[in-house]
């Protein structure tokens, strides 16, 4: 009963953190020509991108868009690259890119790891309670595709190593760990000082649960 009032604290404190993120009006073929000149090397031009490490953007919700981006601004989420790629680029320019990639099509799945995907699936659906790890469809769907309202991103079909880097980010920003200092990623407490959804759910995750959750979100869809 406990695990489960936690996970619904969570959950409604991301709900009220989110409902801050209010995305500008966003001019979608303003935000294509910045792809075209900024992005599209890394991202592809339609939102998927070849290079396993950088993410896929293509149908991702705009509002998680645009957050991610504003926090690669203030060095909120810090990684280097992509903030050079964003530091000339103001608030509207961030909104447009966001609304433009969010237009794309998704891109569908990989074929993930049969070998673990039953095991990876429980902890996926219905995490495991013994252990603390919380579900994650309940936040990012069964299917991996999101909440767009909520600002929860979708991870269904996404690169496989880029998702198990993000978790191990996540879970170092509350613990030493063997990710660099500057690559930590923060993200939002219900109140100053307090660990944010992901960090709180990553810091119960093994190195093996990262592992085979990464494979099977990669084919989720
Ligand atoms: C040189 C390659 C490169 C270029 C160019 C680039 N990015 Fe990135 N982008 C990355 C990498 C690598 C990451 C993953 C960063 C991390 O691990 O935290 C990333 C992450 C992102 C994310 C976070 C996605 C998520 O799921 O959280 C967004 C949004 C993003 N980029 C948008 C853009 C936009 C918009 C542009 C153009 C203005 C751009 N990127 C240009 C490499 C690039
Ligand atoms: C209580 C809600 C919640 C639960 C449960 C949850 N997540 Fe998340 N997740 C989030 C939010 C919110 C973010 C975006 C954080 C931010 O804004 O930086 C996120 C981000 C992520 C990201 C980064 C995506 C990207 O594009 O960079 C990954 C990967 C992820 N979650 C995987 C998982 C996995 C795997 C589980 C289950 C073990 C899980 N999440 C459980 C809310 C949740």
């Amino acid at each position: 009963m406990k695990k489960l009032l936690v996970a619904t604290s969570l959950c409604v404190a991301s709900i009220s953190a989110s409902a801050a993120i209010t995305v500008p009006k966003y001019d979608a073929a303003a935000g294509q020509k910045i792809v075209e000149n900024n992005c599209a090397a890394c991202h592809g031009m339609m939102g998927v991108s070849v290079v396993p490490t950088q993410p896929n953007l293509a149908g991702q919700n705009v509002r998680y868009l645009f957050k991610q981006l504003r926090n690669f601004k203030t060095g909120y989420r810090i990684n280097g690259i992509m903030q050079a790629q964003i530091a000339n680029l103001n608030e509207q320019d961030l909104a447009n890119v966001a609304g433009y990639f969010s237009e794309q099509k998704p891109w569908g799945a990989f074929a993930g790891n049969p070998a673990t995907a039953e095991e990876a699936s429980h902890l996926f659906l219905g995490g495991d309670k013994k252990r603390g790890v919380i579900a994650c469809s309940g936040c990012h769907d069964p299917k991996g595709a999101g909440n767009a309202y909520a600002a929860f991103p979708r991870i269904g079909g996404q690169h496989a190593e880029y998702l198990g880097i993000q978790l191990k980010r996540f879970r170092a920003a509350g613990r030493d760990d063997d990710v660099p200092k500057d690559q930590k990623r923060f993200n939002d407490g219900a109140k100053e000082g307090d660990k944010g959804m992901m960090q709180v759910v990553a810091s119960k995750l093994s190195d093996r649960d990262i592992k085979i959750l990464s494979q099977f979100v990669s084919a989720v869809h």
